[in-house]
């Protein structure tokens, strides 16, 4: 009797890397997903730990190498889901700097695919030209040469030229193998170096620059209809919300391994989008058993703080315009790829262009409020509660009034959140302030009250504004003396990367200063009572 095996992942791999041992490569192992290349987020091809080669060839360790590299893309992150894309893969890859160009490569990738993992091409792909780059004749002739059968398809830039990656870099025409519909193999003839400014320079030596997905190569040998019924997926989920979680949870792991922690920049900002996606999936489907460690579980409960609040703000909204889904990520934190999984038909419209624009606007907005603030407009506000007459006295209020709102935050850390602002005065001499509290605090109480601030000063914390729906505003959580005293939309300023994390939130008319590093040292005065239950502290900054 006879059974059909068909191959693992494993086999896979150890497969390509004898074959491309064999036809004289050098094996090299997979780099970092963080690359020291400043231009890019994280490695998303196996040719980034080999991009110097293709202008300097004398560098490489050999002109021929291979790699399985892990890689993260979030070019695709909308379409995972479906059978083949995903954020975290591994891409199977042949690389060559002077030793072999179109020829060599597309037998190779020919042999691999025919023989090694016995598949049928349906077709492949060439570059027809496009602007001043001329079509990939060659290609056409090889692939030919090879297989007089097998059909050829022309298509431009956006489909068969590949790169750079970062702003500049190697890049050049691509061939792309088809096998049952699905792209298994790009390999890129690296002709051109395109420039900062868009710019295409010949090579002087054309390189190649080859990659092929391990999940979508595992799903094709293994004859499943997707990649998460590979040998690489073992749960085999089968909803989307199953798959966004097995796909954005390889990532995850992957991401932290590497020491990356969620943040509101950058790959630190990927990171986060990405975790909290999974916990709002679990948290829409009442389950809540995805397990990723401790810095997962960390950012975990502090998403779950405002994701409840968000998703109901965001199910009072009918129509989810891009100004929306901003308010609500500035306030709740949620992330695009939450709210168009959350809204769905209501958020159509939306588009990831649209919120990176109001991301943008937002940006721009708070670096102007920032120049402005200290221009000399408003020297006093309606809140009464700031005292200054010349713009020096401006600056000096504006300072102490941000280190009010340390104290409050600090005050509540210490002594518990049943403290409550009764009332504040600031003169450029010194801030005092009233709030709720039944007795007279330790001099350790105050000492640490006071350590506390000095510590949010030193972090020279970012201080920000928003402008919220009032009743928006009470669900993010921050403070306010009484609610009626402020208008509809109300500012909520907020100390600290974002309004989830920060230190200190609390509606405000301002102005405060853009850093907590501006205020200096703050040390408290006095501390005295000034009715049955309400406390008052004098505080000086220098
Ligand atoms: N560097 C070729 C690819 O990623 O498709």
């Amino acid at each position: 009797m006879c059974y059909f095996v068909a191959m693992t992942h494993q086999e896979i791999r150890e497969k390509f890397r004898n074959f491309m041992e064999s036809h004289g490569h050098t094996w090299v192992a997979s780099s970092s997903l963080l690359p020291d290349d400043p231009s890019v987020l994280f490695t998303t091809a196996g040719m980034q730990q080999f991009k110097p080669y293709y202008t300097n060839p004398a560098m490489a360790p050999a002109k021929n190498v291979a790699s399985i590299q892990k890689c993260v893309r979030t070019s695709d992150i909308d379409e995972v889901g479906d059978e083949s894309h995903l954020t975290f893969f591994e891409m199977l890859g042949n690389f060559s700097f002077g030793g072999y160009f179109k020829d060599e490569a597309i037998r190779l990738a020919y042999d691999f695919i025919t023989r090694e993992m016995g598949l049928t091409i349906d077709y492949v792909s060439v570059f027809g030209g496009e602007d001043t780059v001329p079509a990939d004749d060659d290609s056409e002739r090889i692939w030919k040469a090879l297989d007089p059968s097998i059909e050829v398809r022309k298509a431009g830039r956006a489909d068969n030229f590949w790169g750079p990656t970062g702003d500049e870099g190697p890049c050049g025409p691509t061939t792309e193998v088809y096998v049952n519909g699905i792209e298994i193999w790009n390999i890129v003839f690296n002709q051109y170096f395109q420039t900062k400014e868009k710019e295409l320079r010949l090579l002087e030596t054309p390189g190649i620059d080859t990659g092929m997905g391990l999940e979508r190569l595992a799903m094709v040998v293994q004859g499943k209809a997707n990649i998460y019924e590979t040998d690489l997926f073992p749960n085999h989920p089968t909803d989307r919300a199953g798959r966004i979680i097995a796909d954005h949870s390889r990532a995850i792991v992957a991401l932290i391994a590497e020491g990356l922690e969620p943040s509101n920049k950058d790959r630190g900002y990927v990171l986060r989008r990405l975790i909290r996606r999974i916990v709002t999936l679990e948290y829409m489907a009442g389950r809540s058993d995805v397990d990723l460690g401790p810095v997962y579980e960390q950012e975990k409960q502090k998403f779950l703080k405002t994701l409840g609040t968000g998703i109901k703000e965001l199910g009072r909204v009918a129509e989810v315009d891009a100004a929306v889904a901003f308010r609500l990520y500035e306030s709740y934190g949620l992330p695009y790829e939450v709210i168009k999984d959350i809204a769905g038909a209501r958020a159509g419209s939306l588009t990831r262009g649209a919120f990176d624009e109001k991301f943008k606007e937002h940006q721009a907005k708070s670096r102007a409020g920032a120049e402005k603030k200290f221009g000399g407009h408003g020297l006093l506000l309606d809140t009464g509660e700031l005292k200054a007459g010349n713009p020096e006295e401006l600056q000096k209020v504006t300072r102490l009034h941000t280190a009010t709102h340390l104290l409050h935050a600090a005050l509540r850390e210490v002594l518990g959140t049943e403290v409550h602002q009764a009332g504040s005065d600031i003169t450029p001499e010194r801030t005092r302030f009233d709030f709720t509290f039944p007795r007279k605090l330790t001099d350790e109480e105050k000492a640490a009250v006071e350590e506390i601030v000095n510590d949010a000063i030193k972090r020279d914390l970012a201080v920000n504004m928003v402008t919220l729906p009032k009743q928006e505003a009470e669900g993010t959580g921050a403070l306010f003396f009484f609610k009626e005293k402020y208008p509809d939309p109300v500012n909520v300023y907020y100390v600290g990367p974002d309004m989830l994390n920060a230190f200190s939130k609390e509606f405000c008319g301002g102005p405060h200063v853009t850093h907590t590093g501006e205020i200096g040292r703050f040390t408290i005065t006095k501390e005295e009572s000034v009715s049955a239950g309400v406390r008052r502290i004098r505080a000086v900054i220098s």
